[in-house]
């Protein structure tokens, strides 16, 4: 369509309309055959058929250029804005991502600041912080209870408070600067394994605590700004180690006492041994004399029958006799004695078996100026019994009864034999010595036991006694007084014991 139809075509239209003012854009070609663009304001006047349209015609040229410049530039705002929205979108969501990282990190922050302060309060290790002046800065529930205080107690407290008693091993106290919280915070190097005892308040009693003190910096600083302290309760420990200790001291005391028990039973034991082989050499030596003197005595009886004597030298002869009959009742005594127990029952004299005791120690008696005296039962029955363990344990209450009148200077010593009922017969060995203080009464069955010197007694010889009439079914008692003497009873059944030959 030509520009002049388009012309028309809109002033028509503007006729048509129910309006009174219009305007629309176009073009004019100039005679050169360039366009110039302008602008058409028209505007009515007049009603019915008279109207008139009044235009005005504008060139549009600078604006159109403005308007062309105005798009331009706007295209171009549109595409940076489009780009940097572009970025910001990437930024944003970097942004984004940025914070959603932050917020995982601080979740996982608030996570583990629960878990260690869940840690903290609820650990066995007692763990405290101070500051660098020695105020107290924050404590957990087991320090707390180490230390016997309530958190404003301790929060209320510094290292230099008079409160606190705190003593090193040695049982001396420490003084503030000593405290290894304050060591650490002077020197700033760490304090380890520190042991100390810390007085509770609540119960009076010393906690002792394993201390470790490490000092914490501020970036940059050479100064700790904080110590961090922990503690570890060793007072069961403590108190183990003393028990053991002590326990350790009672055991050296009785090993010490047991060891000198064990060297004075060794040296009983020695004795004994000597005592023995004594014995034994005795026995050999018995023997060796018994087959000269039955050859002395043979030849003594043949002259004293066959050969033509004077009566003095019968009666001498008649004495040597005696004298030799008296060495060979010595030597089978002897033999008897040291042979080792037959173990078997037999029907016993046991005045016989007394006598045969006695007979050995005629001498001794005299020389120590003891008198025998026997008080013997005109029928005491046989009795059945092992022959030379009934001697032994005469031989050795003789003994003992020689030994007490020895010490008090001489005495008498009474040997009394009688029935005691119908089954049974006592046999008492009665002597003026020096007596048992009551005190020792008890004791002087136990094997070992003896007042004598080393040399002398093994302490052996009545807890023999005591086994030998036990195994016979008997009894063997003492009744003693300090200074007056000593009465040792035998009681033995006539029977016997029903478990025979058990020794
Ligand atoms: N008749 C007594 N008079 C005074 N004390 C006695 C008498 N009999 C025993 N004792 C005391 O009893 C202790 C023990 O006596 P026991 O016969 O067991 O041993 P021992 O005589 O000392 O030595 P061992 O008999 O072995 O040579 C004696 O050391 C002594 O103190
Ligand atoms: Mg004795």
């Amino acid at each position: 369509m030509s520009k002049e139809k388009n012309l028309s075509t809109a002033f028509r239209k503007f006729l048509d309309e129910d309006v009174v003012q219009a305007s629309f854009e176009s073009c004019i070609t100039k005679g050169d055959g360039s366009f110039v663009p302008v602008e058409y304001s028209l505007s009515k006047q007049g009603t019915g058929k008279e109207v008139t349209i009044l235009a005005v015609v504008r060139d549009i040229t600078e604006r159109k250029h403005i308007e062309e410049m105005l798009r331009q530039d706007n295209e171009e705002l549109e595409l940076r804005v489009a780009q940097r929205t572009g970025q910001l979108a990437e930024l944003n969501k970097a942004l984004l991502e940025e914070i959603e990282e932050r917020r995982q990190v601080e979740r996982e922050l608030r996570k583990r600041k629960e878990r260690f302060g869940t840690l903290f309060e609820n650990m066995a290790q007692g763990v405290f912080y101070q500051n660098r002046d020695g105020r107290m800065a924050d404590v957990n529930d087991s320090a707390l209870k180490f230390f016997g205080l309530t958190r404003q107690e301790f929060i209320d407290r510094d290292s230099f408070s008079p409160h606190w008693k705190v003593i090193s091993e040695n049982g001396l106290e420490l003084s503030p600067e000593e405290h290894p919280s304050m060591l650490a915070l002077r020197t700033g190097k760490p304090v380890r394994d520190k042991i100390a005892g810390v007085l509770n308040p609540t119960t009076g009693d010393v906690v002792w605590l394993v201390i470790n003190a490490l000092p914490e910096f501020e970036e940059g600083e050479s100064e700790p700004s904080q110590v961090c302290v922990t503690l570890h309760d060793i007072t069961g420990i403590k108190q183990m180690e003393r028990e053991l200790r002590s326990a350790r001291d009672n055991l050296e005391k009785r090993v010490e006492e047991r060891t000198l028990e064990l060297q004075k039973t060794h040296s009983q034991l020695l004795h004994a041994e000597k005592l023995s082989a004594i014995g034994s050499l005795s026995a050999s030596i018995a023997h060796e004399f018994n087959n000269p003197l039955q050859s002395v005595m043979t030849v003594m009886k043949g002259i004293y029958l066959h050969a033509a004597l004077h009566q003095d030298e019968k009666v001498l002869m008649d004495m040597s006799l005696k004298e030799c009959e008296r060495m060979r009742d010595l030597i089978r005594n002897l033999q008897d004695f040291n042979r080792p127990t037959s173990g078997h029952m037999s029907q016993v004299d046991l005045h016989a078996a007394m006598d045969s005791i006695l007979i050995f120690g005629k001498y001794r008696y005299k020389r120590k100026n003891i008198l025998i005296k026997k008080q013997y039962a005109p029928a005491l029955p046989i009795v059945r019994a092992v022959a030379d363990q009934i001697k032994q344990v005469f031989l050795n209450l003789l003994n003992n009864a020689v030994d007490g009148c020895a010490e008090a200077g001489g005495g008498t010593i009474t040997i009394g034999t009688s029935v005691r009922d119908s089954g049974s017969v006592q046999i008492t060995v009665q002597d003026t010595g020096k007596g048992i203080p009551p005190e020792i009464i008890p004791r002087i069955f136990e094997p070992f036991f003896t007042t004598k010197p080393a040399v002398k007694g093994t302490g052996l010889g009545l807890s023999v006694c005591s086994d030998i009439v036990k195994s016979h079914g008997g009894l063997l008692t003492v009744k003693s007084e300090p200074g007056l003497g000593t009465t040792f009873t035998v009681v033995l059944p006539i029977q016997g014991n029903r478990e025979e030959g058990r020794r």
